[in-house]
């Protein structure tokens, strides 16, 4: 299985948001080999719009086989007098994906391991699979993520992708558990994707940038195979 999962970060407002989704459902059902790609189970489109847009998000992607949604963040309370808070207990039955510890969280909301921790325990308790980023071998790996994804801060749009021989050789250092899939994510784009999956080591990509544009996240999926 591979994982293509649009992460749009703090863009677009509602109205460009429907028209992304718009855009995309349209193309996609002329896309007729990434229709099969996703009916076989070879991959899965995971988006990952702001929260807002969350239930409008469903409603676009509910006749698609195999395309999912997550969250970008989420707190690390489970519930109760936390104001502005979203918690995995609400989110839980609504939301299949939660990005957890990007770096843009770690670096510029001073998100620390012991809130990390806690948000993978609130997860994993709401069934909610989770997709942590790490920066390099230093972060903290969970057992309990349902992926990981590599991201070196100085690719994450940059347009300065790390390169495939260097990325496996940060894999090799991660203690990741068997069969738990490894994502690659900083500036990948239509035109680097393949080599990474040439690699037969890399199972997605977590992607900001290339997937604002619908046509740039499909032209991306497309040259991957
Ligand atoms: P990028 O972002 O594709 O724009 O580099 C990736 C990410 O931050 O997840």
């Amino acid at each position: 299985m591979n994982y293509f999962i649009a992460n749009w970060k703090a863009n677009k407002n509602v109205h460009e948001a429907i028209e992304w989704h718009r855009t995309f459902s349209e193309r996609l059902q002329r896309e007729h080999s990434i229709l099969e790609l996703l009916r076989n189970n070879s991959i899965e489109i995971i988006i990952c719009p702001p929260l807002p847009y969350l239930f409008f998000t469903k409603q676009f992607i509910k006749d698609f086989p195999n395309i999912y949604t997550g969250v970008q963040n989420i707190s690390s309370f489970t519930s109760g007098s936390f104001t502005g808070e979203v918690s995995a207990y609400m989110l839980k039955g609504s939301v299949n994906y939660a990005i957890i510890g990007h770096s843009e969280r770690r670096i510029k909301m001073n998100e620390d391991e012991e809130m990390i921790s806690a948000k993978m325990k609130a997860l994993s308790e709401a069934n909610i699979k989770t997709i942590l980023c790490v920066r390099d071998e230093n972060d903290t790996l969970y057992e309990s993520a349902f992926m990981v994804a590599f991201e070196p801060v100085s690719a994450i749009g940059s347009g300065h992708n790390f390169q495939p021989a260097d990325v496996i050789e940060v894999k090799k250092k991660l203690s990741l558990q068997p069969g738990q899939p490894f994502l690659y994510g900083g500036s990948a784009n239509a035109q680097n994707t393949q080599d990474y999956m040439n690699t037969n080591q890399v199972d997605g990509f977590l992607v900001g940038t290339a997937s604002q544009h619908p046509d740039d996240f499909i032209e991306l999926i497309l040259k991957s195979f």
